[in-house]
């Protein structure tokens, strides 16, 4: 079989979730219904690609913060001729909290997801309180979540993690065992299964009585703009610029912007580099300001970066009017869609 272009690959596989309402809907995306079933930080692919030959019926979805992983399973899957696996490149636990309906995934698997041994880096590891609370609410009733790690320290963090809340049981009479008999081992499962590590498997399934949030609907919004009026010397709007940043709050969670480089073309118009960080979410993002027929400015999201336009896109566009006005306080707000 040939390989399919990258840009081929990205359209048939990938799921462009920033571009669409979350939570998701498996259904539009897949085509058909079917058990929904996640793999988290897929790396090399092959487990999937298992489960997804396995289980026809079933509709596979990788997650992965690499894209060089990504790739390479898009290869694995057009060698196999598979349909029934998508892929997401992003953070695991973003988008549990917001692109997952509660109640809605079959199973959940976490193949030797990164162990972070050392002590101040413990608040990086994927299993936390939050995120088996999660876990449990995303599930179906009796969905369930597999962990394997072959690291020591971590396993006995995870058997503390999970004995400590109550959204999860264990699917055995213990916490965790040491043997899985008929799964098919990852590239890491293998490693340690051929050096002699011992591995710990921890089988989940959702507790009945778990109580599930409301699903909070996303609508993708409208592009954020700000158009302003008034003398202004377009020269030194940003010329002197120095990198700035904001720290701000929405429903409880941190929000970062900030304004990292300035740049000129050749029409004059100004191009601002920015990024927004609304808790685990990170958009790197242009800002536009340019001139218009009627001598006003319009302060806009560049397409570059393709960021999804929430509430930390749209301070920002609105934090870039506001340094205009600063510097020429009499241009005033003609037009804005950035308030609250
Ligand atoms: C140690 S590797 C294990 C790969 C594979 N599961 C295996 O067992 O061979 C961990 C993988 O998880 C991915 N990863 C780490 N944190 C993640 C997160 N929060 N969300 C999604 N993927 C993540 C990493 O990019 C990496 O590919």
């Amino acid at each position: 079989m040939c390989a399919l272009a990258l840009s081929e690959s990205i359209l048939k596989y990938m799921i462009p979730w920033l571009d669409l309402d979350w939570p998701l809907n498996p259904e539009e995306i897949y085509g058909r219904e079917g058990p929904l079933v996640l793999e988290i930080g897929f790396g090399n692919g092959g487990f999937l690609v298992e489960q997804a030959q396995n289980h026809p019926e079933a509709l596979f979805l990788g997650i992965e913060r690499s894209w060089g992983a990504a790739q390479r399973l898009f290869k694995r899957l057009e060698q196999m001729g598979l349909q029934n696996v998508r892929v997401i490149q992003g953070g695991a636990e973003f988008l549990l909290q917001h692109a997952f309906k509660p109640d809605s995934i079959e199973k959940v698997y976490i193949n030797f997801s990164d162990p972070w041994p050392k002590e101040r880096h413990h608040n990086r590891r994927l299993i936390q309180q939050e995120f088996v609370k999660l876990l449990g609410e995303r599930l179906v009733a009796d969905g369930q979540v597999t962990i394997a790690t072959d690291h020591a320290e971590y396993a006995e963090w995870i058997c503390e993690v999970l004995e400590g809340q109550s959204a999860l049981v264990s699917c055995f009479d213990r916490t965790r065992v040491n043997e899985l008999p008929g799964r098919s081992p990852t590239k890491y499962e293998r490693k340690a299964t051929d050096t002699g590590v011992p591995i710990n498997y921890f089988v989940w399934r959702r507790e009945a009585c778990v109580s599930l949030p409301p699903v909070i609907v996303q609508k993708v919004e409208e592009m954020p703009n700000v158009v302003l009026s008034g003398a202004c010397d377009r020269d030194t709007m940003f010329g002197d610029q120095r990198p700035e940043s904001w720290v701000m709050t929405k429903k409880g969670v941190d929000v970062v912007i900030k304004l990292s480089r300035v740049y000129r073309d050749s029409e004059g118009d100004w191009l601002l580099e920015m990024m927004a960080k609304e808790g685990a979410f990170s958009q790197h993002f242009g800002i536009l300001v340019l001139r218009r027929a009627d001598g006003g400015y319009l302060v806009k999201l560049a397409s570059m970066g393709h960021p999804r336009p929430t509430w930390g896109v749209k301070q920002a566009v609105g934090k870039v009017a506001e340094l205009i006005q600063v510097r020429f306080p009499q241009m005033r707000v003609e037009e804005s869609n950035v308030g609250e």
